[in-house]
C-alpha cells in the first residue's frame, strides 16, 4: 500500500460508478466467446453466442449466464442437455449471426452452417469449431436479475487434435497454430495467437 496517498486524494483520482444501473458498458472486460447448442419443441437445432460461459470449477462443470427470454433458457431446460462449441477467430461473423433476430421461426445462420450431432445429449456442435462439450443440465440458478445461470456436467467432450496440449509440443506453439478467440465486451473482439508463460510463484498449490 502506498502511505503517500491518503484514501480521500485516492478516490478523489477514481470516477465513481453508478451502480443503480450496469456498469458493464461503461468499460472493457475480457471473456470467452462460445456457441451453446441447444433443440427447440419443434426439433429445430439453435445456436446462440455466449461470453458469460465458463468452467464451473477443476470439475468437468460448465456454466453460462442467459436470460429466460432466450430460447437457449427454455430448450436447455426442457431437454435437461446443451452442447458448447468453441469457434475459431475465422467463425466471428458466424458466431455474431446466430445472435441475429429470428426469421420467423428461423435463424437462417443457423441452417447454412454445417453441424454434426452430439452423442451423449440432445443437440448439435458447429462442425468448425475445435472444441466440444456435451452438456447434461445440472442446475438453473434464477434471481441474478433477469438472468440466470445455467450449469451442466460435461459428459462427453472432443477436440481438434492441433487443440490439444501434448507433451511434446510447446503450449505456445499449439495457440500459434489454434488461436483463441477472446470478447472484449461490450463490443469488441481480439485474436490471441502469441502468448507467454504465465509467472506462477513456486510452491504454488491450486
Ligand atoms: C458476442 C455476443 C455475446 C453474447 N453473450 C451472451 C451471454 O453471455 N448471455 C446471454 O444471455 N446472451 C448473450 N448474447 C445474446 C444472445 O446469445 C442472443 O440474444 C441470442 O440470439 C439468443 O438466442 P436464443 O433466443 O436462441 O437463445 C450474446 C450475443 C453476442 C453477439
Amino acid at each position: 500500500m502506498d502511505s503517500t496517498v491518503n484514501e480521500q486524494d485516492r478516490y478523489a483520482a477514481l470516477e465513481a460508478l453508478d451502480v443503480d444501473s450496469p456498469i458493464w458498458d461503461r468499460f472493457f472486460t475480457i471473456a470467452p466467446l462460445v456457441l451453446v447448442g441447444t433443440v427447440e419443441e419443434d426439433g429445430r437445432v439453435d445456436f446462440a453466442p455466449k461470453h458469460m460461459a465458463f468452467p464451473l470449477g477443476w470439475d468437468n462443470y460448465f456454466g453460462f449466464i442467459c436470460t429466460p427470454r432466450h430460447g437457449t433458457y427454455g430448450n436447455a431446460k426442457r431437454n435437461g442437455a446443451f452442447t458448447v462449441t468453441y469457434p475459431r477467430p475465422a467463425d466471428i461473423v458466424m458466431t455474431s449471426l446466430t445472435a441475429a433476430p429470428r426469421s420467423g421461426d428461423e435463424k437462417p445462420i443457423v441452417n447454412l452452417t454445417d453441424t454434426f450431432p452430439a452423442q451423449r445429449v440432445v443437440g448439435e456442435f458447429v462442425s468448425s469449431g475445435y472444441l466440444f462439450l456435451e452438456c447434461e443440465l445440472e442446475q438453473i440458478v434464477d434471481g441474478f436479475g433477469v438472468n440466470s445461470l445455467i450449469a451442466g456436467r460435461v459428459v462427453a467432450a472432443y477436440a481438434q487434435p492441433e487443440a490439444l496440449r501434448r507433451i511434446d509440443r510447446d503450449d505456445a506453439e499449439i495457440l500459434l497454430d489454434v488461436p483463441q478467440l477472446a470478447y472484449l465486451y461490450p463490443g469488441r473482439f481480439a485474436i490471441i495467437e502469441e502468448t507467454e508463460a504465465f509467472p506462477f510463484p513456486a510452491g504454488m498449490q491450486r
